[in-house]
């Protein structure tokens, strides 16, 4: 076993890959030639990546990838989507481009309110908690004047403070819950701030209120933090048609209806399948918040627990026949930002924007919201008509092709091949094996 080091952080690019190669590689350069391969030729963007996180050492690259003819509430849109899995960009396509002659998506954001908590410890008398807070919370509003002044003048800011008694959950347990509007910034670094605004103000006030003195019971912060779970900063979007108009080859339109609701009905049935279904919801969303710079753990963490706020982990997305007209939506809590963060740092996030037509905040939500609908509509055709091996299996192609080398030549022959045969990694090996003999 290697030894632990100290000061990583403080040595330069070069001495951290010498040291990783040394005590990692048996001094192979081979390692360092992989790393060396992604790094940018270009100094200043290098640098850019390299400043975003702590000891980069390489650049990890992913396909950035572009779903077009996405019609949301009557605009054109082509969607950046950046993401490993083969097929993932070719269903959200296939997807935009069956709801374009059908209506494309409509999308509704319904409401955009973001929260955050300041945890506290109390052990005394509830009615003097309460009290306090009633005498309290005006100071608590106008300590974060000076942080609100920016997001105040644009039209956001803190929205209200409540505390919440939550002994009934865990001992002692009060919370702040304080809401917030924040615009086109995701507002993690304006809610934080606030929070701790709040906490600071609050242990201060406690220590000369009077009911507290004379008991020598003071409320305690535990810690200050946005949250992640915002299901009030929702968002719709949905497809809709004629029953008619969804027929697919060799399977009436009704017939196809009446299988897609049946699907999400089991995906509601069974968490089992509610993962794999809202996971293919994920492949779609995720995919388009890389693309545009934002925080995919915090929109993962929101998403999952926002599936779960019936009791039990469900499908994300609905289905109805309803006189012939088949709907499918999705509801979504998407707390997203188009400024600050990566958003104005990345130049493929810029990229990303100035293709989207310059989306705010809510527009983003929407087009994320139709990008997740639409990969599931796209899995659920498939997995109900063909299944989806056919599909991803096509598209799987050409990885197992670039893992044995394969050269365009043998490329382009295995592609024609394989659209009469069945595509298997066994298949594609030994028909590379076969030219090759
Ligand atoms: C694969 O990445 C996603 C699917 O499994 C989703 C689903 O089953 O609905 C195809």
């Amino acid at each position: 076993m290697s030894n632990p080091i100290s000061g990583f952080s403080k040595l330069s690019k070069a001495q951290k890959i010498a040291w990783l190669t040394k005590t990692y590689f048996k001094a192979n350069e081979q390692a360092t030639d992989v790393l060396k391969r992604y790094w940018n030729s270009d100094n200043e963007l290098q640098k850019l990546h390299d400043d975003f996180i702590e000891n980069t050492i390489s650049n990890y690259y992913l396909p950035m990838g572009i779903a077009p003819n996405f019609l949301v509430n009557q605009g054109l849109y082509a969607i950046p989507m950046v993401i490993e899995e083969s097929s993932v960009v070719a269903a959200a396509s296939n997807a935009a481009k069956f709801w374009l002659d059908k209506g494309g998506f409509t999308t509704q954001v319904i409401s955009t309110i973001k929260n955050g908590q300041v945890h506290l410890n109390f052990f005394g008398n509830t009615a003097d908690m309460t009290a306090f807070f009633g005498v309290v919370k005006p100071k608590l509003i106008a300590s974060i004047s000076q942080v609100e002044t920016n997001m105040k003048k644009r039209g956001g800011g803190l929205l209200d403070i409540q505390l919440i008694d939550s002994t009934d959950t865990l001992d002692g347990f009060f919370q702040l819950h304080c809401t917030f509007e924040t615009l086109d910034a995701m507002g993690a670094n304006f809610i934080n701030t606030c929070l701790e605004t709040f906490a600071q103000t609050l242990e201060r006030e406690a220590k000369t209120y009077k009911a507290f003195n004379t008991s020598q019971t003071y409320p305690e912060v535990v810690m200050s933090i946005l949250s992640n779970y915002t299901p009030e900063c929702l968002v719709r979007a949905s497809v809709s048609c004629h029953v008619d108009l969804l027929a697919q080859k060799d399977l009436d339109g009704r017939l196809f209806a009446q299988k897609i609701v049946r699907a999400i009905a089991i995906a509601k049935a069974t968490p089992r399948r509610a993962v794999t279904h809202n996971k293919g919801i994920m492949n779609g969303i995720d995919a388009v918040i890389l693309a545009t710079g934002n925080d995919f753990r915090a929109v993962e963490a929101a998403v999952h627990a926002y599936a779960c706020k019936d009791g039990q982990y469900s499908s994300l997305t609905h289905a109805s026949v309803e006189n012939d007209i088949f709907k499918m939506w999705i509801d979504l809590p998407l707390a997203l930002g188009t400024v600050g963060g990566l958003t104005s740092l990345h130049p493929l996030v810029g990229f990303a924007f100035d293709l989207l037509q310059k989306p705010n905040a809510k527009k983003l939500m929407q087009l994320v919201a139709v990008a997740g609908l639409a990969q599931n509509f796209a899995a659920l055709r498939s997995l109900v008509t063909t299944g989806i091996q056919k599909g991803h299996m096509k598209m799987h192609l050409m990885n197992i092709l670039n893992g044995v080398q394969a050269t365009d030549a043998e490329k382009a022959l295995a592609v024609t091949h394989f659209t009469s045969h069945q595509v298997s990694h066994s298949a594609v090996i030994a028909f590379v094996e076969q030219l090759r003999a």
